[in-house]
C-alpha cells in the first residue's frame, strides 16, 4: 500500500474496483458520460434512485437518509471513489457522507463562478432545485462572485420528472422551460447554469429557446476531471486495455428504468434492481 492510498483507506488492490456514481434518478448519467469518457478504463457502477426522485421537494433528513443508504451499498459493493452525482445531494448531505466516508468523495454544485466571469451582460441564470437554490453552498458561492453579477436563481419544478420520463423535446417539457427560461431572457441573461444534473439532457430545448448566443454552463466536465485528479492522488488508476464494466442500478421498476437509461445513455442497457446481493454479484 503507497503512503497516500493509505490515508484514504485505499489499497493497491482497489485498482481494479469499480468508480460508484448515483444521483436522485437518471440524471447523474451527464455526469457519468464524462467519467466514462475521461475514464474509459475505470469500472463503473452507477445508482439510480428513480424510485423516490425528485429529492429537490424532500426534506433533508429524508435526503441525507438516501445518501447514506446509497453509499453503504456502493461501499459494500467495493468502490474505490463515490461521485455523488446530484446537486441536491450535494447540498444537503455532502457534509456529513464525508465525515465518515472511508474512500474519496467527489460532489457536484451549481458553477457560479465560471458563469459570473462568462456573462457579458451581466445577468445569469442559475437553474436547479428549491433545496439546491435554498442551500447555505448556494448563499455562500452568490456571495462570493455576486458582487458585479446579477444572479437570477431559477427553480425548475417539474423539469426532474420530465427526464425522468425520458421527455426530452416533449410539448410540455417545451411549454416548462419557456416558463423558466422567457422571464430571464427579458431580463438580460446570458449565461445559465445548469444547476442540476439532469437538465443537461434538455440541453437541445434549452438552446432552441435561449438561442445560439446564449452560454450554458454544465459542470460535468469539471466533475471528472476532479474524479481523475482524486484517482491519481490516491494512485487508484486503473491502467488501460482491460474489457470494462459498466453496471446500471435503479430503485425504480428495472423495465422501465432500462428503458429510460437505455434512451439516455445512448445503447440498450439492462437496468438491475437496487438491492445488496445485486450489487455485490461481479457481473
Ligand atoms: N439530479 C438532481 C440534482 O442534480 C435532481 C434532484 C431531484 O431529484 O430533485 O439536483
Amino acid at each position: 500500500m503507497t503512503k497516500r492510498s493509505a490515508a484514504a483507506g485505499l489499497s493497491d488492490a482497489n485498482l481494479n474496483a469499480p468508480i460508484g456514481v448515483f444521483d436522485s434518478g437518471v440524471g447523474g448519467l451527464s455526469v457519468l458520460r464524462e467519467i466514462h469518457s475521461q475514464l474509459p478504463e475505470e469500472d463503473l457502477i452507477y445508482v439510480a434512485d428513480s424510485g423516490n426522485a425528485p429529492y429537490g421537494e424532500r426534506d433533508a433528513g429524508f435526503i441525507e437518509q438516501r445518501t447514506e443508504t446509497i453509499a453503504r451499498l456502493l461501499l459494500n459493493a467495493g468502490v474505490k471513489a463515490i461521485v455523488v452525482a446530484c446537486n441536491t445531494a450535494t447540498v444537503v448531505a455532502i457534509g456529513k457522507l464525508r465525515s465518515w466516508c472511508p474512500v474519496p468523495v467527489v460532489a457536484i454544485e451549481p458553477a457560479i463562478k465560471p458563469a459570473a466571469q462568462t456573462t457579458k451582460s451581466g445577468v445569469i441564470a442559475v437553474l436547479a432545485t428549491r433545496q439546491t437554490l435554498a442551500s447555505p453552498n448556494v448563499a455562500r458561492l452568490c456571495a462570493a462572485y455576486g458582487n458585479a453579477v446579477d444572479i437570477r436563481l431559477q427553480a425548475c419544478p417539474r423539469l426532474v420528472e420530465q427526464v425522468e420520463k425520458a421527455e426530452l423535446e416533449s410539448t410540455k417539457t417545451r411549454a416548462l422551460l419557456e416558463g423558466y427560461l422567457l422571464p430571464l431572457l427579458a431580463a438580460g441573461a446570458d449565461t445559465f447554469v445548469l444547476g442540476c444534473t439532469h437538465y443537461p439532457f434538455l440541453t437541445g430545448l434549452i438552446r432552441e429557446i435561449t438561442g445560439s448566443h446564449a452560454v450554458i454552463i454544465d459542470p460535468a466536465t469539471a466533475v471528472a476531471k476532479e474524479v481523475v485528479r482524486r484517482l491519481a492522488d490516491n494512485r487508484v488508476r486503473q491502467p488501460p486495455q482491460r474489457p470494462v464494466s459498466i453496471r446500471f442500478f435503479s430503485s425504480a421498476d428495472s423495465t422501465g428504468a432500462s428503458a429510460v437509461i437505455s434512451a439516455l445513455w445512448g445503447y440498450s442497457v439492462t437496468v438491475e434492481p437496487l438491492n445488496q446481493p445485486a450489487l455485490k454479484c461481479r457481473p
